[in-house]
């Protein structure tokens, strides 16, 4: 598979058991060392690898220019193996070496120590970036991750279908990439924020189980995890309830996962919306590392530390602790205060610490909590001296929110350090906020996603209580995707969009080319999309979805490859009906 008419085998491929063979390779020079007696030594690269080849010395070959070798495959001498290279037992002797194309100088060395290069320069030269055996690796697993996932949805009779680039907006929430129209100025598509509206239309369509290795766009600020254009897989299916779902995706994803590490996780468990907050803190727990949340509202039912106090007699007050393992002797005060500040950052009105000693609590607090309380403190939280406790009574939501994050910031690892812990989190709630603006709640996922059979009662009089069927995936604390069982009876999107604040007029406008065809008769469905430059970034050990894609944005949106984005050109922008206003400081 990997001769050509060019070259017998890949720079990576030569064993002792290939030793007599005439071959002929082709990649470029990496290293070149003079070696005395008119000979050189050149390290021929591809992506699979290094070959040494031995040459004659008056050849004149450089850094990074391309050759096609010719020569015998020989042993090394003793003493000249190299146990840390597939090939170190072999090197190509009597070449005949062909120069393809010369080459400049590259602006950094092609190898490890380019990690350590200015990013903005490694993307401008990202061509070059690309040589390296990192970035090799990466592009391959996300070709591995991408090949499993398609051949997983085909298995399972899903079809693939492409939707439009160029569309109307869509609520799915984020900001949006605007084209101007040229037939019609003062029009705009959107690019496509997700294929949502038309995956739910392909199933009015009868397509029944629809996926699609999708690019989505979104103007958001950008983070590690996070850049303008993404890649998902988007798929829904008809006539299921969560589970079809659930079950379709788990097979798509831990055969990806199976694909780059060789071994299978474990069938994805689930946990409740609800636990997750409690128990960890957060909606994506990170399942990796304990220091669970632990309940103490009961603990201090008689307190009299006024702090704690106030929280047990508020309705819907919570007081819970997390233990960080040995970490007493670690944190000073002035990280303690750190810490505390941190906490009241995230909305806390203040964080209690205790140090466990052999007597009891060291803590300014300590004579607020009783003998009783201190035993049940330790009992629930399972302490031991040298340990550090650390409280918050506040309204639950705060309490859970304030504890999570420093859950994670005092005991998460790498997100991509193993095990691969992934975790479907359902029973989202169906409303998560109010509006500011318009003391309306705000959609959880987005407005078509159905309620919780349970909780349909509760829309009109209690809506941040109603659960929904949304679910996220999630792995090592990073959501990995989103989806839901979607509204398709028009009464109960008309409730859903009256307890929104949505008008009927509104409604109409802003979603009746999607709503309408489902008065046609759209069947019961479901989906989700699992976005994979998060789940490959994971998989191949990076902390940066940046690192897994070929030609990504920096933080500020830019490439510096292509100098993107530019300046519209006056013809253009006239032929778009576009004026450019000076730029605002
Ligand atoms: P959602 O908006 O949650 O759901 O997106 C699904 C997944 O896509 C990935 N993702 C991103 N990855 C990189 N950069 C971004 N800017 C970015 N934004 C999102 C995440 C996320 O979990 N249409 C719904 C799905 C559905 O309901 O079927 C949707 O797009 O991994
Ligand atoms: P105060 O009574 O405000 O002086 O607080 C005494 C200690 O309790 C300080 O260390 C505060 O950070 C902490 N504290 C105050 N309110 C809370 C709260 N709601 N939850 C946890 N700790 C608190």
């Amino acid at each position: 598979m990997s001769s050509t008419s060019m070259r017998t085998h890949m720079c990576g491929e030569l064993r002792a058991e290939h030793i007599g063979q005439t071959v002929s390779l082709t990649g470029w020079v990496g290293r070149r060392r003079e070696h005395g007696e008119h000979l050189a030594f050149v390290d021929l690269r591809d992506h699979s690898g290094i070959t040494q080849c031995v040459i004659n010395d008056d050849v004149d070959v450089r850094s990074e220019y391309v050759l096609r070798v010719t020569g015998v495959v020989r042993a090394r001498p003793e003493g000249t193996i190299n146990e840390n290279l597939p090939t170190g037992e072999i090197e190509i002797g009597d070449c005949e070496v062909e120069i393809l194309r010369k080459a400049v100088p590259p602006p950094f060395p092609i190898d490890h120590r380019a990690d350590d290069v200015d990013e903005n320069i490694r993307l401008q030269y990202r061509y070059l970036d690309l040589r390296r055996e990192r970035m090799q690796k990466n592009i391959r697993v996300r070709s591995a991750v991408n090949g499993a996932m398609r051949t997983a949805m085909d298995r399972q009779g899903f079809v693939e279908v492409e939707t439009p680039m160029l569309v109307p907006s869509t609520p799915e929430g984020a900001r949006e990439f605007l084209v101007p129209s040229r037939k019609e100025p003062g029009s705009f598509y959107a690019l496509p924020q997700s294929p949502q509206l038309f995956k739910q239309l392909l199933m009015v369509g009868g397509v029944d189980r629809y996926y699609q290795i999708a690019r989505c766009l979104r103007d958001e600020d950008l983070r590690a995890d996070r850049q303008y254009e993404f890649m998902q897989l988007d798929m829904e299916m008809s006539f299921v309830g969560q589970d079809d779902v659930l079950d379709a995706v788990s097979e798509a994803v831990l055969d990806a996962t199976e694909a780059v590490t060789g071994e299978r996780p474990p069938p994805i468990e689930r946990m409740t919306w609800h636990t997750a907050m409690d128990v960890y803190g957060i909606d994506k727990p990170d399942l990796r590392f304990g220091m669970q949340l632990v309940e103490l509202t009961e603990v201090f039912a008689s307190t009299e530390f006024k702090a704690f106090s106030s929280a047990v007699a508020a309705d819907g007050g919570s007081i819970k602790g997390i233990r960080v393992p040995g970490a007493a002797d670690e944190y000073g005060r002035n990280q303690l205060d750190k810490l505390t500040d941190k906490a009241k950052s995230l909305g806390a009105k203040g964080l209690v610490w205790l140090k466990v000693t052999d007597d009891g609590f060291d803590s300014p607090v300590a004579k607020f909590i009783s003998d009783a309380e201190t035993a049940a403190i330790k009992e629930r939280t399972e302490a031991e001296t040298g340990d550090l406790i650390l409280i918050v009574a506040d309204e639950w939501m705060t309490t859970c929110e304030v504890l999570g994050t420093l859950r994670n910031d005092l005991g998460r690892p790498p997100v991509h350090q193993g095990p691969y812990a992934f975790v479907w989190v359902v029973e989202f709630p169906l409303f998560v906020g109010v509006d500011k603006e318009t003391g309306r709640p705000k959609p959880g996922h987005h407005p078509f996603t159905t309620p919780h059979p349970d909780d349909v009662d509760k829309i009109e009089t209690d809506p941040l209580s109603v659960r929904s069927i949304a679910y996220d995936l999630v792995l090592n604390g990073w959501e990995l995707g989103s989806g839901s069982i979607r509204i398709h009876e028009p009464e109960l999107q008309a409730r859903v969009f009256k307890a929104l604040g949505i008008s009927d007029e509104e409604a109409a406008r802003k979603f009746g080319f999607f709503l309408n065809p489902f008065e046609y008769g759209a069947p019961p469905h479901g989906g989700f999309a699992v976005g994979i430059d998060r789940l490959t970034a994971i998989l191949a050990g990076e902390e940066n979805i940046r690192e897994v894609i070929a030609y990504p944005k920096t933080q500020s949106g830019a490439d510096p490859m292509t100098n993107a984005p530019v300046e519209g050109d006056p013809k253009q922008l006239a032929e778009l009906g576009l004026k450019v206003l000076p730029k605002i400081d």
